[in-house]
């Protein structure tokens, strides 16, 4: 049994100080007297027994959640774990500049955050936050009640930016919105709802873009900000640590739920099915709350999952998170209580409420490291209604840490199993340098014997050399900031290069494969990867019976299939479409004179005579010549001097 406390620094989130102001309601030496010498060993014994987690559980655990992992990539609803595609696919770089908003909902409070980037130089400028709890009765309402709440949160904290920052003409407050629910992601910005989980049942969200939900209620607010980008706050913990260091390569939420995300190879997945990722790699929202294979229950985690509002869900989530530690001790005490009175002849009423003992008085009563648990005393007294005396109060301290035990170890060994699962696929990726494993959630942050159990599960299974290279560490802002970086990275305003018409153009196949791009603005490379994707997107996705001229993003691309190929110009919203198809024609034409039938090997093979033509035509974004017959005399001409 390890009863006492290693570390006293706890987060004031979770400890309950007294404060000598504030004397307890319990007197010191009042202990009850009522429940005596108890004979609790038996039902201890068997707990201890059910919730062990031996190294060989943790082995499986390990392997069962890599093989999952795989399972859920291969196909939709291949395993538990959903392995949802985040459509982040390039990470922030730190050149993000300007100021960007994030909304951050996924448990009992949501935060409004403003953050000021400053590029490579400054980083992060300036942050502001407003955090608000969602009263209960929402948390049961309807979507409408819900989104408006949150909309009109959003507005009150907007309304205080008062003249700070000047917003250029043309755009909107651009906005990251982290939803920590499970979403199914049909693009960076738009999402629909799988189901609720941590509590919520709020009506007529689930099957909807929950996006959408927002973008209504900041119009029925008259907000005008865009929504830039939707995540899962696993996803932008992700996003915000790596901003600061290269070699994060996952991110765990061990808070009110948990999750865990990852960079996985594109071609690692295989229900991708031929959609390119523009930088071959994307972030996976694993939604590893769902596992559920070999993990060591007991009748309480049962019975707590049985009455829960999602029976049958979320397993893991249920075993190892903060919303349910609390409640699986107060269970085991409730039947020592009633079969060995533990705390006297009767069971206290309060005892018996659920969630009546939540995580973080579970936490506090393990920080006592008094000789008579005076702490754990009144916390029992105060949340539970009970007197204990000194072997009772050990005992419920021996529960605390069984399933705090528990609960850290298979979250270490489920870190495992993504590790793992990433170092078979691509040897020495993991295990031969530096990882970071960023965490976050109040959980992980305020509870010392949950990280220290954590940690050690993560060392036995990978031994001491490896695991040296595992870095398991708190992130240092957390998924708001994260969210505004990925709001930034795929901002709809940034391709901003007033006197330039056309500003890129793009010849890609139907797989998604650029075979020739040619931009006329400056941008990095990693943002060229972005726009190719995208425009691919739009264009293969689009019916034929639509136009070809299709809003992106301030701008509008004009494109046309010619068999297998899609040829786009990227222009200003209010240039002249038909002038721009005639060109894309055009250059089809001549294309076609040069390789006689044109075809996509032509280009593959004679690339660099493909981008000789182009340039004849457009030069700086500006048309040159519009003469088929003066091109390819021009052509003529270049040939001879080759
Ligand atoms: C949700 C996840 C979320 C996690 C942590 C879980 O209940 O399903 O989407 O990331 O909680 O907030």
């Amino acid at each position: 049994m390890s009863v006492a406390a290693t570390s006293p620094s706890v987060g004031s989130f979770y400890l309950r100080r007294r404060s000598p102001s504030a004397p307890m309601s319990m007197p010191r030496f009042r202990m009850a007297v009522r429940s005596a010498a108890v004979s609790v060993t038996p039902l201890l014994t068997k707990l201890h027994n059910d919730s062990a987690t031996p190294l060989p559980l943790l082995r499986h655990v390990a392997d069962a959640m890599a093989a999952d992992m795989r399972a859920g990539l291969a196909v939709e609803g291949g395993s538990d774990l959903k392995m949802i595609l985040s459509y982040v696919d390039s990470l922030p770089s730190g050149n993000e500049e300007g100021l960007f908003y994030a909304l951050d909902l996924g448990g009992t409070n949501f935060r409004v955050l403003r953050v000021q980037l400053g590029g490579k130089q400054e980083r992060v400028i300036a942050t502001e936050f407003d955090q608000v709890s969602i009263p209960k009765e929402l948390m049961f309402g309807t979507s409408e009640q819900l989104f408006d709440f949150i909309a009109s949160g959003l507005a009150k904290f907007a309304q205080k930016e008062g003249n700070k920052f000047h917003l250029p003409t043309g755009t909107k407050r651009e906005i990251g919105f982290t939803f920590s629910f499970p979403v199914k992601q049909t693009s960076i910005d738009s999402g629909i709802l799988i189901k609720w989980t941590k509590g919520f049942s709020v009506s007529g969200t689930a099957g909807k873009d929950v996006v959408a939900c927002l973008n209504e209620a900041m119009e029925r607010q008259g907000l005008d900000m865009r929504v830039s980008a939707l995540v899962n706050d696993a996803v932008g913990t992700l996003a915000g640590a790596r901003y600061w260091d290269d070699d994060v390569m996952v991110a765990v939420i061990l808070g009110t739920g948990t999750n865990a995300c990852y960079v996985e190879r594109a071609d690692a997945i295989p229900k991708l099915q031929g959609q390119v990722s523009s930088s071959g790699r994307t972030i996976i929202n694993t939604e590893w709350g769902a596992f559920s294979d070999g993990l060591p229950l007991t009748e309480f985690d049962r019975d707590m999952d049985a009455a829960s509002i999602n029976p049958g869900e979320q397993i893991f989530e249920k075993t190892i998170s903060g919303m349910y530690l609390g409640e699986i001790v107060r269970r085991v005490l409730v039947k020592m209580a009633e079969a060995d009175a533990l705390f006297g002849e009767s069971v206290p009423e309060k005892l018996s409420t659920p969630f009546a003992l939540r995580t973080p008085d579970i936490c506090a009563m393990q920080q006592d490291i008094s000789d008579d648990l005076q702490d754990v005393g009144s916390i029992l007294y105060n949340v539970a209604g009970v007197e204990s005396n000194l072997s009772a109060r050990k005992i419920v301290v021996d529960v605390c840490d069984t399933i705090v035990k528990r609960g850290g170890r298979l979250a270490g060994a489920g870190i495992v199993g993504i590790l793992q699962k990433m170092e078979e696929d691509s040897k020495g990726l993991i295990f031969g340098k530096r990882t970071v494993v960023a965490m976050d959630g109040g959980l992980y942050a305020n509870y010392p014997q949950y990280r220290r159990y954590l940690q050690e599960a993560v060392t036995e299974l990978l031994g001491t050399e490896i695991s040296k290279n595992v870095v398991i560490e708190l992130t240092k802002d957390g998924s708001g900031i994260g969210a505004a970086l990925l709001a930034a990275a795929n901002s709809h305003f940034t391709l901003n290069f007033a006197s330039t018409m056309i500003r890129f153009i793009l010849l890609q196949n139907r797989q998604g494969k650029t075979r020739l791009a040619k931009y006329y603005v400056p941008l990095e490379d990693s943002e060229k990867h972005k726009v190719e994707y995208e425009v691919h997107r739009l264009v293969v996705n689009r019916d034929p019976k639509f136009t070809n001229f299709v809003e992106f993003r301030t701008h509008k691309v004009i494109y046309r299939r010619y068999a297998g190929l899609f040829f786009s110009l990227c222009v200003d919203i209010t240039d002249n479409e038909l002038a721009y198809l005639e060109c894309i024609h055009l250059f089809v034409e001549i294309l076609d004179h040069f390789f006689s039938n044109v075809c996509e090997l032509d280009l593959v093979f004679n690339f660099h005579k493909v981008y000789l033509i182009l340039d004849e035509f457009i030069l700086a974004g500006e048309l040159q010549e519009t003469s088929k017959k003066a091109i390819i005399e021009r052509m003529g001409e270049l040939e001879k001097l080759e």
